[in-house]
């Protein structure tokens, strides 16, 4: 059976319906579309343990913030066709800006699920106020319209999986998150939609960035666990023309900063090159 593409809500819900009735257990990858190889992996695993694949494709707008691309967003929804159906997608969900948001002047008109400031205070959250908000509001969303049982999403955006997975703890939401392990290019660069705004030079500057967590790794593997340490030996490593955000050590389960790495310390960092907004990160195990 060839994808199915559905713009509406009350359609998708019908579908949904009628998996239901089969007794057919669904899985959820939720996207903005441009899908790489990272999005396939996502889907992959959606395919793997359900036995329906629903992806949404939405570039939603309350997750952007004022000067940020959102027009220039890529838009590939045929492209998104092809890559999906050959990852095992039944149902492509594509909703228009008014299907999801209908009538909507301006975002402070909407019910909104707003993670603790302490959690988005920090790291993404700090340069990209509102982002999680608007996040955790449409992945709210997609939940409730598809209730699935599972629910993939990447660990590449780290901080995002951390905030979905207390959301739904503490929402009750009945969907088991599945994280997903980022993937990189051969070269090192993690897989990101955002790739495409680099030119042939910045990449090879944006290499610096996937550099500096490899060369933190190394050395966390040789014994130093002190995170000046690895903070100075991440910054040698990245080119010079790579603006940092920021490059923290925080603690998998609290998402606290810590001085000293103990065995699952997420290193994370963004970073621009140009104007391209870039993340990474690296769970450091022994
Ligand atoms: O990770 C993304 O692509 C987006 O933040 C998500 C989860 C699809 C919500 O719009």
């Amino acid at each position: 059976m060839s994808i199915a593409v559905v713009n509406e809500i009350k359609s998708l819900r019908e579908i949904v319906k009628n998996y239901r009735k089969e007794g057919k257990t669904i899985a959820l990858v939720p996207t903005m579309g441009c899908l790489h190889e990272g999005h396939k992996s996502l889907m992959q695993k959606a395919h793997s343990i359900a036995d329906v694949t629903i992806i949404s494709v939405f570039v939603n707008p309350i997750q952007f913030c004022p000067g940020e691309d959102y027009d220039k967003y890529p838009r590939t929804l045929d492209a998104d066709k092809i890559v999906a159906e050959s990852a095992g997608v039944d149902v492509i969900f594509a909703p228009s800006v008014n299907e999801m948001y209908p009538g909507l002047q301006k975002f402070s008109d909407l019910t909104m699920v707003v993670p603790p400031y302490e959690l988005t205070d920090i790291m993404c959250g700090k340069s990209r106020v509102g982002h999680f908000d608007g996040v955790e509001t449409v992945v709210s969303k997609l939940f409730n319209i598809v209730q699935p049982d599972f629910a993939c999403f990447g660990m590449k955006d780290i901080q995002q999986l951390f905030l979905i997975k207390k959301m739904v703890r503490d929402l009750n939401f009945p969907v088991e998150i599945i994280p997903c392990p980022l993937v990189r290019e051969e070269s090192g660069l993690a897989l990101s939609s955002r790739n495409k705004y680099l030119s042939d030079s910045d990449k090879q500057i944006a290499l610096s960035i996937s550099k500096a967590i490899f060369a933190i790794r190394d050395l966390y593997r040789a014994g130093v666990t002190d995170t000046k340490k690895l903070f100075d030996a991440g910054l040698t490593n990245l080119h010079k023309n790579v603006e940092l955000e920021y490059l923290e050590f925080v603690d998998e389960n609290t998402f606290k900063p810590v001085d000293v790495v103990k065995s699952n310390t997420i290193c994370a960092i963004a970073a621009r090159v140009g104007n391209v907004r870039l993340i990474d990160n690296i769970v450091l195990e022994v």
